[in-house]
Formats: C-alpha cells, structure tokens, sequence
C-alpha cells in the first residue's frame, strides 16, 4: 500500500500568487506512461550541472517509488503496486551522481524467479499458475487466507538509528545501503512490537529518536493503534548487527473503536508533548481481506468509507502515554499526509492534506490513469485544525473553545461534553507536503507541495505562506516534479533559509530530465542538474545529510 496525490485544479482564493515559469507552462499535454517498466541505472551516472550548487550541499537525497508493472504476462492493476525502484541524487563538492536500483526484496526475488506476479499487492491478487497442479494450487489458497504481506516496499524511507529502510506500510521493512542502493536484511515490526501494518512516515526528534504507529489486529482479542519509539543508538553502545529497533519502547496504545475494522492511517502528527492521531471512518474490513482471495478481489476493495460516521482526533500525551481527557471529533475526511502541528497558547494546532471521501486511490489504478475524465473529483485541501487542550470545559454547549486569533479553525463543545472541531482551509489542490523539519513540532510559517492539475501529475510545486497566505510557484512546460524536499543551510538564518530539491520529469522532446535546487527564500533557480538517463515519477525522499554516515 502506498498513497501518493492528485486533484483537480480550481483555484478559489484570492491571495497572491507569484509564479516563476520558463516558456509558457505548466503543460499536460504530453502524457506520462505510468504503467511502463523503468530501467535501473545501478551505475553512477555524473549530471551535468548548469548554475552553481552551494558548497555546503553535501548529502544524499534518496527517493522511492513503483518502476515496474508488468512481469512476463501478468501486469499490476495499481500504480502504487510496482516493484519498488530506489533513486539516489548524491552531491558534493559541486557535482551530483545519480543511481536507481530495484529493491531486491522477497517479493522482487519470488516474481522474478517465476517470470509472473506471484506476490499478492494492495490493488493486486496473485493467483496459482493455471499450469500447476491441483495440490500446488491448493497450498497457495491456504497460504493466502491468513496472507504474509508483501516487503515490496516502495514508499519511502526511515531512518532507525544508524539505519536506513526502505518501507511500505506492511509489518516488514527492508534494510538498504543508501550509497550503493543495495538491498539488505529484511525486517519484520512484528519480532520487536505486534503490529501488521505501520506507517511510512514516522517522526524524528532532535536526539535522533524516531517515532512510529502501527495497527495491531486481534492480537489477544484486542484491535488497537501502538506507537512506538526506536532511540537513536550510539554507536559505542551496540555494534553493527544490532539494529535500534531492539530497542523499541511502546510510549502508547490507543484501543480501535472496533475489532474487525481499524483505521486506515498514512501518517501522524506530532508535537514536543502530543501525538496526534486521526481515526478516520476509512476503515479495513478484516473479515473482507480474511476471504478476499477466496472471493477473487483485491485487499484495496475491503477498505471502506463510512461518511456518516465521525472522525475522531485522538491527543496523546507522549510523557505519559493517555489521551487527553477531552474528547475532539470532526466530520467524514479522509487524511493522508500530515504536514505539521504545534503547540500554543494552550491549543494544539495541526495541518492535513485532507479529502472529503477516497476516491484518490481509485485515481491510480493504472486502466484509470490513462483516462483523464476521472481526475476532477478529489480536491485536496491543505486544513488546520485547532484542539483546545488547556481549557474550561464549564463553559456553555455551543460555544467555540479555540481563542486564538489568527485561525478560523473552531472547537464547539457539543451536548455530550465533547468538542466538535471544524477546520480553516489553508489552500487547495495541493499534495505531498514537505517543511523545514527543524520546525517540525514547533510554529512554523512555510509548506512546499505538489500542485496538482487535471492530471495524476503534477505540474508545479509551490512555496505557501501560513501567516500571509502567499504562494510563490515553479513550472516549466511538460516538466513534472517531485513532492519538493527542503534543505536546511547550516547554521541558517530563519525558517526558509536554505534549498528546495526536486526532481524533474522532462517531457520536453530531445532533453533529459533533472533534478532541480531552488532557492527556498525567493523560490528561484539555484541550479539544475541534467541527468542523462530517464527519471521516474515516484512517492517520497529522505536526505542525507553526510555529517550523518
Ligand atoms: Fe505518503
């Protein structure tokens, strides 16, 4: 499973944009072949740059995402289903050197070996070859009515410790090399904490912690949510083979509202005393994936809406691991991507990418992306949500608890005591968010996302402005980025003080594609570096930085 963005695009406010554009763009007139196999350039392939990168640039942007799609004759039905396919932009002293290399997981081996899928995906059931004989067939149904998930992990990367993984959102992780893009050990969550799925998109504190939650289901009767945390393990205190996850604590566990339906959940906020949880009604039907081989349907399809229920907002204290005493909800949304939460004035504050129903995923269906009528129903809505935590709950049902100036966002107390939360739209048709992760936990101003148009792809990247509402955007005709990754300069002064890396798909006849630095401040060109081999569209990037080889 993995999750990624799209929109339509219809501008509806009216606060200033400025746009930095070459030539004419954005343009979707050529199209992205999705559901092609990409080439991996194991190799390091030197880009050409043109401009003038920053001497203190030193470090590795890795990225992941799905490359390939069809293996002998059977073909993937979803995007995010791929054969994971790693790429690296490695820069120092002035040059990048590019590489991709294929995970080489389980799953990679098994289909390849075989010449088919044989490995079951979110969006995609693998069945017995027709020619295998009846007792051969049988053990495969067996094996997959209680399934082990795939380690196909092609969304992003965490960081536990001194190691780097390459993860989906199933119980097994894969260890990488992230010079060389190797593929080492595999990983299951479940030999150090019992959860079946776990999100790509922990959180770091400044200590080198890492945070994560997962879904534990049916364990000892019990459905819950744990979150955990993997210190950061000096290096003097275990040696190589001793990975940090040995270390996991479980800081909490939050009980499902039911056994056999948990949450779908994609991320997480957090805050220096707060976890932040949505239990959104998007729910996996266990029972429904339990048969769904059986029934000849994809996992994907045993996920459901419910839009009449409630979202709950669970605030957890992280010292002591218990959900605040007040109660917060908000109406039907689907949330994927967090992009930051704070604490002020006695209000947790804490923005989403949020949509009114799921139908993103159906949007990447590869049969469903070569058709562009289907791409004007989900917009994506950048959302700030303001949870009152130190408040008098004596006061009046009906009224509003958030006090704070600078956000319409509203925390009604409702006849049962509990506060129904309506948030302030930020900006729309935006996706992926990234920030100026020094600032993550703590009040910050800046968000650089995708823009999203009539298309899967997007076609510009944007700079948004919390305080002044300001957008500041890039595009270049049939030019495709990345969700943008921001660089801190070291030891910089302010919150957009350093660089934003993305890479560019080139559709433009006869040039290559590139990955681009702009200036974070002004938005503008730094540099370019052509690579002259093709460039993948993927999911999410983690730097680097060489200070922390
Ligand atoms: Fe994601």
């Amino acid at each position: 499973m993995g999750f990624v963005f799209l929109g339509s695009y219809k501008p509806v406010f009216s606060h200033p944009t400025i746009f930095f554009r070459k030539r004419i763009g954005p343009s979707t007139s050529m199209a992205y072949n999705y559901a092609e196999n990409k080439e991996e350039k194991p190799d390091p392939v030197k880009a050409e740059v043109k401009g003038n990168l920053p001497s203190w640039l030193h470090g590795t942007l890795l990225r992941n995402g799905p490359g390939m799609f069809t293996i002998g004759k059977t073909t993937y039905n979803h995007w995010f289903d791929g054969m994971a396919l790693m790429q690296s932009f490695t820069f120092q002293d002035g040059e990048v050197i590019y590489r991709s290399r294929y995970l080489r997981g389980d799953t990679y081996k098994n289909n390849m070996a075989a010449n088919r899928i044989v490995v079951s995906e979110m969006g995609t059931m693998a069945y017995p070859d027709p020619s295998k004989n009846l007792i051969s067939k049988a053990i495969t149904f067996l094996n997959n009515t209680v399934p082990d998930f795939t380690d196909n992990c092609g969304s992003n990367f965490i960081r536990y410790g001194k190691d780097y993984y390459a993860t989906s959102e199933t119980n097994y992780i894969r260890k990488i090399d992230p010079t060389t893009l190797e593929t080492l050990d595999k990983v299951d969550y479940q030999k150090y904490v019992p959860v079946n799925l776990a999100t790509s998109h922990p959180h770091y504190d400044k200590e080198g912690n890492t945070y994560n939650m997962g879904t534990s289901i049916a364990e000892k009767g019990k459905t819950k949510y744990i979150f955990f945390k993997v210190p950061a393990t000096a290096a003097a205190e275990t040696g190589k083979s001793s990975p940090a996850l040995k270390r996991l604590e479980v800081i909490s566990t939050v009980p499902c509202r039911s056994l056999l339906s948990p949450s779908y959940y994609h991320s997480f906020g957090m805050t220096e005393n707060y976890l932040i949880f949505i239990e959104q009604p998007f729910k996996l039907d266990i029972l429904k994936m339990a048969t769904a081989y059986m029934r000849k349907v994809n996992w994907a399809s045993c996920l459901k809406f419910s839009p009449e229920e409630n979202t709950l907002i669970h605030l957890i204290d992280k010292k002591t691991g218990k959900e605040v005493g007040i109660k917060y909800y908000t109406d039907a949304m689907v949330v994927y991507h967090h992009v930051n939460a704070f604490e002020e004035d006695g209000h947790v504050i804490f923005d989403v990418i949020a949509y009114d129903d799921p139908s993103l995923y159906h949007v990447f269906y590869l049969d469903v992306l070569k058709q562009s009528s289907a791409l004007d129903k989900c917009v994506p809505r950048c959302k700030r949500f303001a949870l009152p935590v130190q408040t008098d709950m004596t006061l009046d049902v009906g009224e509003d608890m958030v006090k704070l100036k600078y956000t319409t966002a509203s925390a009604v107390k409702d006849k049962d005591g509990k506060l129904h939360c309506q948030p302030e739209v930020l900006c729309e048709n935006v996706e992926l968010p990234r920030i100026n992760y020094d600032f993550n936990g703590k009040k910050y101003r800046y968000v650089y996302l995708t823009c999203v148009g009539m298309s899967a792809v997007a076609t510009k990247i944007v700079k948004f402005d919390n305080e002044t509402k300001e957008r500041i955007e890039w595009s270049e005709e049939n030019c495709w980025p990345s969700e943008p990754v921001f660089i801190p300069r070291p030891n910089g002064e302010g919150e957009d003080d350093g660089l934003v890396l993305t890479s560019i798909i080139n559709a433009n006849p006869g040039e290559s594609g590139f990955m681009l630095v702009l200036d974070a401040k002004s938005f503008t060109e730094v540099a370019r570096a052509y690579v002259k081999t093709e460039l993948y569209m993927d999911m999410h990037g983690y730097f680097i930085p060489f200070k922390d080889n």
